[in-house]
């Protein structure tokens, strides 16, 4: 990966900046958030701070001197399987880094880095839904695709 960039956990404090970045990434993928559902951004901060006071979720940034260029967010799904047997599945969302800076390997890193987060905190299993753009990275690190199936209601 380049070395000007380190992979590194977000602190609580600085969670706004995933909210600014999620933006970028949905006016990316031509959803009009901040029109559609004002004060979005805010919930979505809200969430993932109270996950992660409580160790149930953690942000990865990577940065390049003083800017935030990518993230990733990891949580810890809350189902019955974790209460029941103590085996927990983590959930990826938000990876997203800045146009300028892709293809240096910094999605795979923030990857790596959530990854090990979540086998620490005890997960089995990792999911996630991917883009058209993600696949590929997510295969080279071995996810494959499993038996879910959804309804849109
Ligand atoms: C997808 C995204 C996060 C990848 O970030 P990145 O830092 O460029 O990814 P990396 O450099 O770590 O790429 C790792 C590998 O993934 C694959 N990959 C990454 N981007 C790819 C692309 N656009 N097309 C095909 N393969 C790609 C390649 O195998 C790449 O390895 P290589 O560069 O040695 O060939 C970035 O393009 C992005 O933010 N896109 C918009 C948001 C998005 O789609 N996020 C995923 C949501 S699930």
């Amino acid at each position: 990966m380049d070395s000007a960039v380190t992979i590194r956990p977000a602190r609580l404090e600085e969670l706004d900046v995933a909210g600014n970045l999620r933006a970028s990434m949905a006016e990316e993928e031509g959803l009009r958030w901040d029109h559609d559902s004002p004060g979005w951004r805010a919930r979505y901060v809200e969430f993932f701070r109270r996950k992660q006071r409580l160790g149930d979720a953690q942000l990865f940034y990577a940065q390049h001197e003083e800017r935030i260029v990518g993230m990733a967010a990891f949580s810890v799904l809350d189902e019955y399987r974790a209460a029941a047997f103590g085996q927990p599945r983590g959930w990826v969302n938000s990876v997203f880094v800045i146009a300028e800076f892709r293809r240096r390997g910094i999605a795979r890193e923030l990857m790596r880095a959530g990854i090990e987060w979540m086998r620490r905190r005890g997960c089995i299993m990792a999911r996630l839904r991917t883009s058209d753009e993600g696949e590929r990275l997510y295969e080279t690190l071995g996810f494959v695709r499993g038996r879910e199936m959804e309804l849109r209601l």
